[in-house]
């Protein structure tokens, strides 16, 4: 039996087939994510996979609400699976934000679930790490949200040559849409087309904005100059005073599909265009006072980075480093009489935080030093029994070959942690 169309088995390495999903590999951006956000101040939290349907019709807008798995669960209750994090991450901050110092920076990854069509970088689910900031309008926030983005890829060893983030922002389409004399209340269906510009044939995207009263050549012109605005202007010398200006360009084709973004929104993209978008993100402001009905208004932006095109993108670039099972080092038992002692000796180094492997049942010893490498030991050790009753242990290392006796009392001093 297969997984589901777009669900995905993750397989420790090495992958059984040739485009099997490593969970290895899963390990090492997720690990990568935790460390760069925590880096930068953020807070991890979580939230439930399972949510009234609600939440996603109002805030989301209606592409997603499209791709919702969605049901009536045993309690009559109209429930979806979270196709993104945001409306979650609201609905908690504005219920608890009294509760915590502003500005909020927390972060998660969240495995979400769209009912999308099955396409290169796309499926239908994926895990995505939201980094967030509630209670901060200045655009020094977007400065430091744009940069952790950045960071996070450039941790998993991209450079300016592998992405770019290009940024744009609401206000200033909101502005050309209404000095063409657009009606406000269209302005979510505009949007939609200029999200999909890229993707659509023109003649779709020209029918489409014609019918709102505006010309695709004058949309083309806009994107064309992008002039940066003051507020973008401000985010560019942030980032230059960091020295991340290679890694961002003004470039108004970017304006986001989702319906809640007020201010400076962006996309992460690979250099030479072949993938679909790494990440995407923006302002908020007005959404966790639509989530809390108006009880709290708390400006609020963030980004989403999923995993699935990130994958592709560090294969393609060969960024994948080694990854191994994690064992420091194996205790090869040759003489079954030695069995306990041993057993005490892999509990000894487990418990001092060292990876240790070992052989269950009887097995050769050679059989057993190959497993050591075939799992990437840096060392194997046995036990000796001294003709005086004592035990010793000799340590092999297994790059070098060199090999030396200490006392058991040693050993961990002798085996060092990865
Ligand atoms: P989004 O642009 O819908 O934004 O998703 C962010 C990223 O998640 C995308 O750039 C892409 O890498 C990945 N992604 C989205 N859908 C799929 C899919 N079906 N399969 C694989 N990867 C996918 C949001 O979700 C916003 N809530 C992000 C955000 C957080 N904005 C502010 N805070």
């Amino acid at each position: 039996m297969q997984p589901l169309p777009g669900f995905r088995d993750f397989f420790p390495s090495p992958l059984p087939l040739r485009d099997a999903w490593s969970a290895d590999l899963r390990q090492h951006i997720f690990a990568t994510w935790r460390t760069t956000a925590r880096r930068y101040g953020f807070r991890e939290y979580d939230g439930p996979p399972l949510e009234p349907i609600e939440l996603y019709t109002v805030k989301s807008g209606d592409e997603i609400v499209q791709q919702l798995f969605n049901f009536v669960d045993k309690g009559e209750r109209h429930v979806a699976l979270r196709p993104e994090m945001t409306p979650t991450v609201a609905r908690m901050v504005a219920t608890t934000e009294r509760a915590y110092k502003k500005p909020i920076k927390w972060f998660s990854i969240p495995q979400l679930f769209r009912y999308e069509k099955q396409q290169k970088g796309r499926l239908r689910e994926h895990f995505q790490l939201n980094a967030d900031i509630f209670g901060e309008s200045d655009v020094a926030a977007d400065a430091e949200i744009v940069a952790l983005l950045i960071d996070c890829l450039r941790a998993l060893g991209l450079g300016p040559e592998d992405f770019v983030v290009r940024l744009s922002s609401r206000q200033a389409w909101q502005r050309f849409f209404s000095s063409r004399g657009g009606d406000e209340t269209q302005a979510p269906a505009f949007y939609q087309v200029v999200d999909k510009l890229e993707r659509e044939r023109p003649e779709v995207s020209a029918a489409r904005l014609q019918d709102l009263g505006i010309r695709l050549e004058d949309v083309q012109d806009f994107i064309r100059a992008s002039a940066p605005e003051p507020e973008l202007q401000a985010v560019l010398e942030n980032l230059s005073a960091r020295g991340l200006t290679d890694f961002v360009k003004i470039d108004y084709g970017v304006i986001r599909g989702l319906a809640y973004y007020t201010g400076i929104v962006f996309e992460a993209f690979d250099r030479k265009g072949e993938f679909r978008a790494i990440a995407g993100g923006g302002r908020y402001d007005q959404l966790i006072k639509l989530v809390s009905a108006g009880k709290v208004d708390l400006p609020g932006l963030g980004f989403g980075m999923g995993d699935v095109v990130l994958a592709e993108l560090l294969k393609a670039r060969d960024k994948v480093p080694a990854l191994n099972a994690g064992i420091d080092v194996v205790v090869v038992i040759e003489d079954e009489a030695l069995r306990a002692p041993s057993l005490q000796l892999v509990q000894a180094l487990r418990e001092a935080g060292r990876g240790v492997e070992y052989s269950m049942t009887p097995a050769k010893a050679d059989k057993q030093v190959k497993r050591a490498l075939e799992l990437g030991a840096l060392q194997t050790v046995r036990i000796e029994a001294s003709p005086d009753g004592t035990f010793a242990v000799r340590v092999r290392d297994l790059a070098t070959r060199e090999e030396r006796v200490v006392p058991l009392g040693e050993v961990e001093a002798a085996v060092p942690r990865r």
